[in-house]
């Protein structure tokens, strides 16, 4: 066998005390509601539901629906009551190096405050609450404060542009922004209130459905920070004053427990909705089985940001549900330098150690001797999101990171699905570098062709979710047709859920996911659509027309690569170049920059006038050109070939 062929079986030990077992596949296939209520029963219920899954009004999927609780208390209190007051709940580590140990106790009343304090200003369950903050504890304490008093909050990534944000705040109509008066960008005090300011303007130009921005100290570095008077309050002057006994109510367990905005294939970005009871069971299920949580032993650590999926699943509702200990870092990983996380597993004791791909292989180009100078033994379970990992990675990571001892479970989910779809079971899998395995245990996943008929072993098709599962997205904020349209109208006829990936099976049945098939970009796990780069360029004066591709990059997964016509006046040059970035950036966000902006004569196009961005993908990988029978002008790839040089 040679090394690339190598599979990973779970060592014997690992197995002989993992919390998840082989016989749980057979039992949720044979009664997938019964064991979905089962997972269910870990939470804490004020009534208990009596129904599992009402599917009566599909793709409108209703879980447990007649139970009620409390998402805070499921994550907060319970554990408190339970005598665990002392635990840590968040090992918390800003980036100049202050840190701050949180208990559960001090964690309920921290919450309990929020609480009061939302209370106070007239916030009701159900009213939205925008969330633009770096990862501070405050932004998790928000968070939970909403969930206790069952208003929907929308955490906007605090990279995005103030553009961003206010689209965001507008298609919720949120009445609350919480922030930060600045954050901490490798080393250096950047401010992000004056985003806020920005994004809610003034006058004629304000928006309509904001009353409050609470403001939390972070950085302290301007001291004529703008402030908005009635408008504008300090974290500390307000919520840190209210008192922290606050009785919480229980809520349906379909009521709506955030909204998180994120790319389609059209420019505008949908506000993904999520329940309380069926998101919170998938999100505890998985986190107690995939990442073989041991409570009261493990340091968890998730290495994401609370502004995506990973870090709301992941850093607070799976962990803190379990009354799990984890890490909170608020920093990049080369701040100060790059031992950053070793010597934060080190010091902390870590685990369970989560993060993605494009993190790996950068730190597979620092170098090994970098984790190499860490004591990593504490780490028991790795593991990897956002995007396939390369099998020469996977094995980096086993080997330098995890001591050739740590199972690595390569989780796919997305934003729609709330947790853990696909993955190993790490004391029951046998992995496959490079493959997330397959469904588990009450999952159920088809690859199929245009007609939705499975295909054999080999075969690459679409990636379909052919059982609705607890964490599943509610719909689209304001929109249900957009929601039925994007998710399941392509397999409308058998009911399905079309992911957008493209998938295939291998000859031991291991499943790899092969990256989107539609016009989602993959950069460093973050999901940019195509559509929204484009709008963001032609928004330029120079720009007449925009096309954008997601190319092979070695390090991000893919990068962003525009082809762009300019307008007749324009003068083309590095001035110009480094405007269209910046314009994107304006719009959407830094991440958002193209890697590479190609100015053209001309875009390949159909003779009904589609792009076709798949010879442009061609041309950015250097590949030799698919077929060009149904361009207009096949010519074209001359003039933009020997325009890239
Ligand atoms: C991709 C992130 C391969 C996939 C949780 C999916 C993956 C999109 C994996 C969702 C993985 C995520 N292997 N591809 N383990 N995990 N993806 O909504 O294309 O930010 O559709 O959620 O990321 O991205 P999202």
């Amino acid at each position: 066998m040679s090394n690339t062929d190598q599979v990973y079986p779970p060592s014997a030990e690992f197995a002989a005390q993992a919390n998840a077992t082989a016989e749980m596949y057979q039992r949720a296939k044979d009664d997938p509601n019964e064991f979905w209520a089962e997972q269910a029963r870990q939470l804490s219920w004020d009534t208990p539901f009596s129904t599992v899954l009402d599917w009566s009004d599909a793709p409108f999927a209703k879980w447990f629906a007649d139970g009620k609780l409390n998402v805070a208390v499921n994550c907060v209190d319970r554990h408190v009551d339970a005598g665990k007051g002392d635990r840590v709940a968040i090992h918390w580590i800003g980036e100049p190096g202050d840190t701050r140990d949180i208990t559960y106790s001090q964690l309920k009343d921290e919450v309990s405050k929020a609480a009061n304090y939302f209370t106070a200003i007239g916030l009701q369950t159900g009213d939205r609450v925008a969330i633009y903050m770096p990862m501070v504890p405050e932004a998790i304490i928000t968070m939970l404060a909403c969930a206790r008093l069952g208003l929907t909050h929308s955490v906007v990534f605090a990279g995005f542009s103030s553009a961003a944000l206010r689209a965001r705040v507008d298609d919720a109509a949120a009445k609350v922004v919480v922030t930060t008066d600045g954050q901490y960008r490798r080393g250096e005090p950047a401010p992000l209130k004056a985003a806020v300011d920005e994004a809610l303007g003034t006058g004629d130009d304000a928006a309509p459905s904001i009353e409050k921005v609470i403001v939390v100290r972070r950085t302290n570095h301007d001291p004529d920070l703008p402030w908005v008077d009635g408008r504008d309050v300090w974290w500390e002057d307000t919520v840190e004053e209210s008192s922290p006994v606050h009785e919480p109510e229980a809520f349906d367990a379909e009521h709506p427990l955030f909204l998180l905005y994120t790319s389609g294939t059209t420019g505008s970005p949908k506000g993904i909705v999520h329940s309380s009871g069926g998101y919170l069971t998938q999100a505890n299920y998985t986190f107690h089985n995939v990442f073989d949580h041991k409570e009261g032993r493990d340091v968890f650590w998730c290495t994401a940001d609370i502004g995506w999926v990973t870090g709301h699943t992941y850093i607070v509702y799976g962990p803190l549900s379990a009354g799990a200990t984890e890490i909170v870092y608020e920093g990049t990983p080369n701040s100060p330098d790059e031992h950053r996380h070793f010597n934060i597993i080190e010091k902390y004791g870590v685990t369970t150690y989560y993060t993605a791909p494009t993190l790996i292989r950068t730190f597979m180009k620092w170098g090994r001797e970098i984790p190499g100078a860490h004591d990593l033994t504490s780490l028991r379970l790795l593991g990897t999101v956002g995007e396939p990992i390369n099998p020469e990675a996977w094995r980096w990571y086993y080997d330098v990171i995890g001591g050739n001892r740590c199972p690595i479970v390569d989780t796919w989910w997305q934003t729609e699905t709330g947790g853990h779809m696909l993955a190993p079971l790490p004391g029951v899998t046998t992995c496959t570098p490079g493959s997330a395995m397959g469904p588990l245990p009450g999952i159920s996943a088809k690859i199929v062709d245009d007609n939705g008929n499975e295909l054999p072993t080999g075969e690459q098709g679409y990636l379909v979710l052919d059982q609705p599962w607890p964490g599943m997205l509610r719909g689209i904020w304001g929109d249900p047709q957009r929601f039925k349209d994007t998710y399941w109208s392509r397999f409308a006829e058998q009911g399905w859920y079309f992911a957008g990936d493209g998938a295939r099976y291998d000859e031991n049945g291991a499943l790899w996911v092969l990256g989107r098939v539609d016009d989602v970009m993959n950069v460093s796990g973050h999901r940019i659509s195509t559509a929204e780069v484009e709008s963001a360029l032609v928004a330029h004066p120079a720009v007449a027309e925009a096309a954008v591709i997601g190319a092979a990059d070695e390090t991000t997964g893919q990068g962003i690569v525009a082809f762009v016509i300019l307008m007749e006046h324009a003068t083309p040059g590095d001035e110009l170049i480094a405007e269209m970035r910046n314009q994107v950036a304006v719009d959407i966000s830094p991440i958002a920059k193209p890697r590479e902006i190609n100015i053209v004569p001309e875009l390949p196009k159909t003779r009904s006038g589609k792009i076709m961005r798949r010879l442009l993908k061609d041309v950015a990988e250097g590949r030799e050109l698919g077929d060009t029978s149904t361009l207009v002008d096949p010519s074209v790839f001359e003039a933009i070939r020997s325009q890239r040089g």
